[in-house]
């Protein structure tokens, strides 16, 4: 495995002014990624995970500290470079799907292919393969209001995987899902990670998940409360409710918070495309 990262965070910040408010969201992580590296990202709602991953997917800029992807600083790009390169180096589905509503499933995901104006067969055969390989191959012609929650879902990884990027990021994937659709989802988000050897995040409130990722990351207020690398341990945290029995387990540290569900945030459509 190539070991160097493909994404790098180095005390990235980012500082959100609102109305004489400041809420420091993310506070000066540093993290990295491998190709063929798939991270679980977790902590309790308000703790960051969006906001890191937006600032990933170089839709929101940092206040402070460096993004790097593919050894390529993010910062010193401007917005129409950070639009070419998301559209070509980024996948990501967000806590909202953001289909688009009057496209067919496989016309969503063609969308990516044909942003980057990629050939059309080829890349109607990938989206095929694609869509199937998540359990939609006779839902293709199926419009998102005629899905449910978790097909939808399923549509919104499809398309982040279907322009070939090197690092996709996912926000609560499995949100809508059943747990054996969420396990099914993402073994095969997992297993699409390791074969194409891209770099992974998924954000998840459901610890269960974690026995799919190589690495657990979890944040509080902001911070990197602590990484998770050992195999035993993450499949400990997996099989498990949470953080403090893993604790116990690794010997008296103290337990912290707890997981909660998250909040629901759109974002608009343009997110996805950027502005031309
Ligand atoms: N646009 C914004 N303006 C001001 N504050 C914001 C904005 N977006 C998020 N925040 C704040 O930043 C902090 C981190 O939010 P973020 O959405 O990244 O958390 P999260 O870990 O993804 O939470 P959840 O699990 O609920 O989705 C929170 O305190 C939130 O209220
Ligand atoms: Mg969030």
């Amino acid at each position: 495995m190539n070991h160097e990262p493909v994404i790098e965070a180095r005390s990235a910040t980012k500082i959100y002014q609102s109305t004489g408010l400041s809420v420091r969201a993310v506070d000066q992580v540093t993290i990295s990624v491998t190709a063929g590296e798939f991270v679980g990202l977790v902590g309790p709602s308000g703790s960051g995970k969006t906001t890191l991953l937006a600032m990933l997917a170089t839709l929101l800029r940092t206040t402070d500290g460096n993004l790097l992807i593919d050894g390529q600083d993010l910062g010193a790009m401007t917005d129409g470079q950070r639009t070419m390169f998301r559209r070509e180096k980024i996948g990501f589905t967000f806590q909202a799907n953001n289909l688009v509503p009057y496209l067919t499933a496989l016309e969503n995901v063609e969308l990516m292919l044909r942003l980057n104006k990629r050939n059309g067969s080829l890349s109607r055969g990938r989206a095929k393969e694609l869509l199937t390989r998540l359990g939609l191959g006779d839902r293709l012609g199926s419009l998102p209001s005629q899905l449910s929650g978790g097909q939808q879902q399923r549509v919104a990884i499809a398309r982040s995987l279907i322009h070939d990027p090197s690092v996709v990021l996912a926000d609560e994937p499995t949100a809508n899902l059943d747990t054996e659709r969420a396990n099914q989802v993402v073994s095969i988000f997992a297993e699409l990670v390791h074969e194409e050897k891209r770099a992974g995040i998924m954000v998840t409130h459901d610890l269960r998940m974690c026995r799919y990722v190589d690495k657990v990351i979890q944040m509080v207020d902001g911070r990197i409360e602590r990484v998770v690398t050992k195999r035993a341990d993450i499949d400990l945290l997996a099989g498990t409710s949470g953080f403090d029995r893993l604790d116990r387990q690794r010997s008296g540290q103290v337990p912290n918070h707890s997981l909660h569900a998250g909040l629901t945030r759109p974002l608009p459509i343009s997110a996805f495309v950027g502005a031309d």
